[in-house]
């Protein structure tokens, strides 16, 4: 059996010797020309002025293009084409790029692309939600789920708070930057090679840039060195400006952004300030919840209806909110256009649920697990969205994650330790928190993939599905699939790149659904390869037995042969051994307008307790331990999910403590280089980490009963913060809650200590 097995990620091996052939170590023939872009220098205002000559007469440049020279449409969007590829008139954030430089190195382009002489009539910028606000200029009008009647609920319940969370964006910091390249071929035809999550959505891109039809550009992709959503959509300009030069100069064409241009450009996670009122009684238990969400979306609109509304689907978190309503601004600010980012909105969503499940049991004098615990949803309960919940595993996972890991003790250590020393410097905290994710993409058409299975005479199969890969092991599952599928070894399988002339029109590999999608389409083209090996091998041995594929060897009743011998009788009988598959996800619907329907296949859930330390005097703070249980339904490969899990969490909890994006007054962005921006590393990992998988199965007919574990884990960082949270509530003043906002930089846990003792500092 080759599913629910721990195999190595098919390309371990050349990831960790240096050999995996990423976007930029492809070759490219000796004429290849380098890009790069000049850009803004000004939040937003009007181009009074272009003054280029200093860039063309620079050193190895060939040449300067600018919006005039592009002979299609000059948009780069994902949705609602206003994105430009290169602006001439109006700026709208720093580093929007005006012009693309062509030259005969990646350096001189670089150095070409700052002698640019442009001036503007320069405009006041819209850098904060209340400048936006007041703006009144959002991407559409705002989005409201209502569920029962939530304000009259409020007014009538036993206890109230109210309260606000601030939380930031996050900078992808994928390890391989934004690249592509462009190779012209016959009759004006392109080959794109692209660091992109959407092949087909650069191949339409590219097309239109052109002025040409999809059916002359082709995209492939082999691998990405992580993307985590920011490849979605925000890999089209470097691609299409590729294709702009390799069109014009008729020479293969490469743009590879350096870090600091990558950081400045492109877009980020969604920051977020959501407000709430939330009315419940004496245990904790929820009657009302009413939230506004403000979300900065940049300059243009990008994912960022998409994202917001995830956002919104996932203000309930994992608990029921009886009367409920939810209400979402997508704001338009000068700066980078935010964009796809692990969870997709989620994350920001679930993140106020928490601090509400925190503010109520700071009210109440409680354990906030108690509180958590006296909302889970159970089966039968509807969301905000009106969805009915028919697959909750979230309380026995909680019980189950508290017993592992000693949650109720350990706190109480804590709390006692904490209460035994006020005048220590420093203080644990520890915290639970769950997660419910829900699963497909909310626009329903994106959720069909295709395949295509080539079965070589020698036995051995070669297969395109629609899926790209960027580190998380798509490629390894996917190929598990076909080889239990057809009863041979893993090794027998290859998948070659994401290529948009073998699978046409696929969706991104995006909302963790590129297993779901791919692995039943996969497996879809490997049943019609079966059936027909079945008919064939059936008139051979005169039996109408079915045909059992293991192991290497098919078996009818008592009459067996290898795969491979039995691969050479179909080609000489002339069956063919090549077939296509196809997937749509069942069940699906959402009334976007209505605010209503059952936008989810299914949800994946999991858990995780984190302690934390911090010191006092300085707000420094480090994880001490995290135990984390989640669900992955029946798992494809253990070893794999368990890492998307560890790497999730550790990217959650970044953005949520050390990833801080700090903007000036003009729109310049200040973190724009990891000496500024702080990821976490390898030492800021918890000394203590164990990761488990749930006992669970899908309970709806997925591939193999497996559940989709890209992006859910990310939201487990959240029992970092809420730590914190904890840690702090001991200083100072009991009675006044702490409202740490995101990300809980040292700074920021050190303000909220001195917000929280009104800076008497008693302890
Ligand atoms: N894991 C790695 N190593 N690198 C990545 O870029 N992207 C994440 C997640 N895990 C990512 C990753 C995001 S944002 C998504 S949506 C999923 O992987 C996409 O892949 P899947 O649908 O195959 O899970
Ligand atoms: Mo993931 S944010 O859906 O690419």
């Amino acid at each position: 059996m080759s599913v629910h097995k721990s195999t190595p990620h098919e390309a371990a091996k050349l990831h960790v010797t240096g050999r995996a052939r990423y976007t930029d170590d492809i070759p490219l023939p000796s004429n290849a020309l380098h890009l790069a872009f000049g850009t803004s220098s000004v939040a937003s205002g009007q181009i009074t002025e272009m003054n280029l000559s200093a860039v063309e007469n620079a050193k190895g440049v060939i040449a300067v293009y600018t919006a005039d020279d592009i002979p299609g449409e000059n948009d780069v969007s994902p949705i609602a084409h206003d994105e430009p590829m290169l602006t001439s008139t109006q700026v709208q954030y720093v580093g929007q790029p005006i012009f693309l430089v062509v030259a005969n190195s990646h350096l001189n382009a670089r150095k070409a692309a700052r002698l640019g002489q442009i001036s503007y009539d320069e405009q006041p910028p819209n850098l904060t939600i209340e400048q936006a606000m007041a703006a009144d200029n959002p991407f559409e009008k705002p989005q409201k789920f209502l569920k029962g009647d939530p304000h009259a609920a409020l007014n009538a319940s036993t206890h109230q708070v109210s309260g606000s969370i601030d939380m930031g964006g996050q900078e992808h910091f994928y390890l391989e930057g934004q690249v592509a390249a462009a190779i012209p071929q016959d009759d004006g035809d392109m080959l794109i090679h692209s660091s992109t999550q959407h092949p087909s959505e650069v191949q339409h891109k590219v097309a239109h840039t052109l002025g040409v039809a999809f059916n002359a550009v082709r995209v492939e992709t082999r691998r990405m060195g992580g993307g985590f959503g920011g490849k979605e959509s925000q890999a089209n300009l470097p691609a299409c400006a590729c294709a702009l030069a390799a069109h014009l100069t008729n020479r293969p064409c490469k743009l590879r952004y350096d870090r600091d241009d990558d950081m400045v450009i492109t877009g980020k996670r969604h920051d977020f300030r959501i407000d709430y009122d939330v009315g419940f009684d004496e245990v904790g238990k929820l009657n009302s919840v009413i939230m506004e969400h403000f979300t900065r979306c940049g300059w243009a609109m990008d994912l960022s209806a998409p994202v917001a509304d995830r956002a919104m689907f996932h203000s309930d978190n994992a608990y029921n909110l009886p009367h409920a309503e939810i209400i979402s601004h997508r704001l338009k600010t000068n700066m980078t256009s935010a964009t796809a980012y692990r969870g997709f909105g989620g994350p920001q969503g679930a993140v106020a649920i928490e601090r509400v499940m925190d503010h109520i049991a700071a009210h109440l004098g409680m354990d906030p697990l108690q509180v958590r615990r006296a909302n889970f949803y159970v089966n039968g309960d509807t969301t905000p969205y009106h969805m009915t919940i028919s697959d909750s595993v979230i309380a026995p996972l909680v019980d189950q994650l508290a017993k592992s890991s000693n949650y109720e003790k350990r706190r109480a250590e804590i709390e006692a330790e904490n209460n035994a020393n006020p005048n220590a410097v420093l203080r644990r905290g520890i915290a639970l928190t769950p997660v419910k994710f829900g699963i497909s993409f909310t626009l329903t058409k994106y959720n069909q993939a295709g395949a295509l299975v080539h079965i070589y005479t020698d036995g051995s199969v070669h297969m395109n599905h629609a899926g790209t890969e960027m580190g998380q092991g798509l490629f390894t599952k996917i190929g598990q699939v076909a080889a239990h599928a057809l009863g041979i070894d893993l090794g027998q399988v290859k998948i070659s790149a994401a290529d948009t002339a073998k699978i046409p029109n696929t969706s991104a590999t995006a909302a963790s659904s590129g297993t779901d999608l791919n692995g039943m389409a996969v497996q879809d083209a490997c049943n019609t390869l079966k059936q027909r090996l079945q008919t064939l091998l059936q008139n051979h041995f005169e039996t109408t037995a079915d045909a059992e594929f293991y192991n290497g060897t098919i078996t009818l009743d008592d009459h067996q042969i290898s795969f491979k011998d039995a691969i050479t009788l179909a080609y000489d009988a002339r069956v063919q051994l090549s077939a296509t598959g196809f997937y749509a996800t069942p069940k699906i619907k959402w009334d976007r307008e209505a605010g209503r329907g059952h936008p989810f296949y299914y949800f994946s859930y999991g858990a995780a307790v984190s302690e934390v330390v911090i010191d006092t005097l300085t707000g420094e703070n480090r994880i001490l331990r995290t135990d984390i249980l989640h669900d992955a339904g029946q798992s494809l490969n253990p070893a794999l999910d368990i890492g998307q899990i560890e790497g999730g969490f550790v990217q959650g909890a970044g953005w949520l403590t050390t990833e801080e994006l700090v903007w000036d007054d003009k729109g310049n962005l200040k973190t724009h280089a990891p000496s500024t921006y702080k990821i976490p590393a390898c030492s800021d990992r918890p000394p203590v980490f164990n990761v488990d998988l749930f006992e669970n199965e899908n309970t709806e007919p997925t591939i193999h009963k497996s559940k989709a574990v890209g992006e859910p884990p990310f939201l487990l960082g959240m029992s970092v913060f809420f730590a914190l949270s904890h840690a702090i509530s001991s200083t100072g003043n009991k009675n006044v809650y702490p409202s740490l906002d995101a990300p809980a930089t040292p700074e920021a846990v050190l303000k909220t200590i001195y917000r929280n003792d009104g800076g008497g500092h008693g302890f």
